[in-house]
């Protein structure tokens, strides 16, 4: 049945609605029921037995997920524990994601279905068949090989959102390499750093990628990073904007070029991988020093996402996926590349940016390509907001039937304009809460439970999730406390990349046996979740996640700073905003030139998405008698709120 036909015996919102399978007690507060409709298509029909079956039988669940997915070799055990933290999922096993992401396909009826409909931000096309991807997935993963990269050898990624990013990754993975991808909107010294850290002989990059109606100069800045790494051989060159760019013979090469040679044949064969083998590293951000290497492996990590994407987003032939996220984060790794893949879905992706040239830009696509779901950030749902509804009224978005946000918490008037202005009132939306580390969705919905805005509901099939105080205590109903997971996923990290001691610092020395999230929230008599913000020194602009420490060094790296403190404080449409803090260094002096200066050098070494909203100079910073910089005083502080426990403060 097409979708559009699905929701229309539901003309106003549901509230009413009170028959929901596993939920058929009254909820508490403002609660959203699903319609008979979409609880009569669901593909989890019973959440709670489900929910029971993996509360009863963990390795069950997750194996049961596991063998709809093909295996060179099945595990000899669904979850090895016996080296904890460092779980080891379907031990044993032999896979490779691109089997069940591309080669699986190949000669049945779906290599003909459309794996991608992409779209530039000038207007310009491409579509892609699950054939004609994986032609030319194999094509670039011989180029890689002719290149030298092996088995485990890094590659790192720098690409604006276009096809080509996604084919880079794939064909990393086919042979076994393992991509770092860094996010395009970072600049020289985000992608030295990453570049360095994981000593990858390759970079695959663009001349440059549309945004705004303007080139994003990726090769210049891929010059200037590469020049201080000298592991660097290779840089591949997309060819995107056809503007100028500088190639370094011997060392940059156009892809179209190597991709015409007869070494970039269209078949490759796929390596066949351990299940627990590394598929990629993605840097993030984290409580001190510098970001972090999040490693993740083939064969748990597919479990996680194609089981979450399934019955989540409850994805069928008929949809068109879009999640409207970056490649270069884990949403776009997880949901753009490797997810709709795994269940065959056909995805579509747009470079650009949602208002370029007019705010319409979002809802005219939805309307032109017919998608059925859409999956964004609370901060693309409140800067759309800002236009009022006139832009998405002049198009028929009739086509959805889901929605879905992640990222940062939803303010429910942001939320409820989500459902109503662009859902119609009859798109549940799913609130998937999760991290770069998680992998997958871990507290979200599917479309048949209830939803109340704001919350992402209860966490997924398996998992468990508690709220502890200090000490590791369960906190009452309705008070706040750390949020940590209290069972493995498939999808988790496995380390972070060449610092096990790291990983097992970071996530699970506070509370021993407990993986720390790093968020605060709150559960409610409902047993809903509601997550309230980072604890540690993370802020998430625009729902991207940056690390003061990072900033404070783009901000101490200008000639004129001494000493620099970074803080998020809470911004309307951006949810938090960067705010820093500057000590100078002798011979200079205060100016609203020197700050402006300031900001642009931190944009132009982090990227512009690291630009401090403000920078104030100050005399001193508040610090502990260590000499930490406390940053939560400094918080306090703007926003005029008592400074809480201040017995280490300095003076
Ligand atoms: O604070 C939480 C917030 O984003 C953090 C993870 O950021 P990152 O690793 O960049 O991954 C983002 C995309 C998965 C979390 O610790 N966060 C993510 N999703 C939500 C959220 N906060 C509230 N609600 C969400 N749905």
């Amino acid at each position: 049945m097409p979708n559009d036909q699905v929701n229309v015996k539901t003309p106003s919102p549901v509230k009413e609605q009170t028959q929901t399978d596993g939920h058929d007690q009254q909820l508490s507060g403002d609660v959203y029921y699903p319609s008979p409709d979409v609880t009569q298509q669901a593909r989890v029909k019973d959440w709670q037995a489900i929910a029971d079956f993996a509360a009863q039988d963990l390795r069950g669940y997750w194996a049961k997920e596991a063998e709809e997915l093909s295996w060179f070799q099945k595990w000899d055990e669904v979850l090895d524990d016996s080296d904890k933290p460092f779980f080891k999922w379907f031990a044993g096993a032999k896979t490779n994601i691109v089997y069940n992401c591309l080669d699986r396909y190949q000669k049945t009826g779906v290599q003909n279905k459309l794996a991608m409909v992409w779209v530039g931000e000038p207007g310009d096309v491409r579509t892609y068949s699950y054939y004609a991807l994986n032609r030319e997935v194999n094509q670039f993963a011989n180029v890689l090989k002719a290149m030298g990269v092996k088995k485990g050898d890094r590659v790192t990624v720098y690409m604006p959102r276009i096809p080509e990013i996604a084919i880079a990754m794939l064909a990393c993975a086919k042979i076994g390499a393992i991509h770092s991808v860094v996010y395009g909107g970072f600049s020289v010294d985000a992608l030295q750093g990453r570049i360095e850290d994981s000593e990858s002989r390759v970079v695959v990059t663009a001349d440059g990628g549309w945004m705004n109606g303007k080139i994003v100069e990726l090769k210049k800045t891929v010059d200037d990073a590469v020049r201080r790494c000298p592991t660097v051989e290779t840089v591949i060159v997309v060819r995107r904007t056809h503007h100028e760019v500088k190639m370094e013979s011997g060392r940059d090469y156009w892809y179209h070029d190597l991709m015409k040679l007869p070494v970039a044949s269209g078949k490759c064969q796929t390596e066949v991988m351990d299940a627990n083998d590394p598929l990629y590293i993605l840097y993030t951000s984290g409580t001190t020093g510098k970001p972090k290497a999040i490693q993740h492996v083939h064969g748990g990590y597919m479990v996680g996402i194609y089981s979450t994407l399934k019955n989540v987003f409850d994805l069928r032939d008929e949809d068109r996926w879009w999640c409207a996220a970056d490649p270069g984060w884990v949403t776009g790794h997880s949901y753009i590349v490797y997810g709709p893949l795994l269940v065959g879905a056909t995805s579509f992706m747009y470079e650009g940016a949602p208002t370029y040239p007019y705010p319409n830009r979002w809802w005219s696509l939805i309307e032109k390509y017919g998608i059925t779901i859409l999956y964004t950030a609370p901060t693309a749902i409140r800067g759309l907001m800002r236009f009022g509804e006139s832009w998405p009224n002049r198009h028929d978005l009739s086509s959805l039937r889901l929605l879905g946000t992640v990222g940062e918490p939803i303010n429910p008037e942001a939320w409820k304009w989500y459902h109503r202005v662009i859902g119609k009132e009859k798109c549940p939306i799913m609130d998937t809460w999760w991290q770069t580390e998680t992998g997958m969705f871990m507290i979200t919905p599917t479309p048949t439970v209830p939803l109340k805005p704001g919350s992402g509901t209860r966490p997924y099939f398996g998992l468990t999730a508690e709220i502890v105080d200090d000490q590791g205590n369960p906190t009452p109903t309705d008070e706040e406390g750390y949020l940590v997971l209290t069972r493995p996923w498939p999808a988790m990290l496995s380390t972070i990349y060449r610092d096990p001691e790291r990983y097992v610092r970071q996530y699970w020395s506070k509370y021993p046996g407990k993986y720390m999230t790093g968020d605060s929230a709150k559960r409610d008599v409902d047993g809903y979740y509601w997550i309230i913000g980072r604890v540690d020194d993370v802020i998430k602009v625009s729902g991207y996640r940056l690390g003061t420490a990072e900033i404070e060094s783009a901000l101490v790296s200008h000639p004129a700073v001494a000493e620099a403190a970074a803080i998020g404080l809470p911004h309307e449409i951006k949810g938090q905003a960067i705010y820093s803090y500057c000590i100078l260094r002798a011979g200079h002096s205060p100016s609203p030139e020197l700050a402006e200066e300031l900001r642009q050098h931190v944009g132009q070494h982090m990227g512009p998405i690291a630009r401090p909203e403000q920078v104030t100079f100050v005399e001193k910073l508040p610090k502990t008698r260590s000499g930490k910089i406390m940053r939560r005083v400094l918080k306090a502080r703007a926003q005029g709120l008592p400074e809480g426990d201040v017995t280490t403060l300095e003076e």
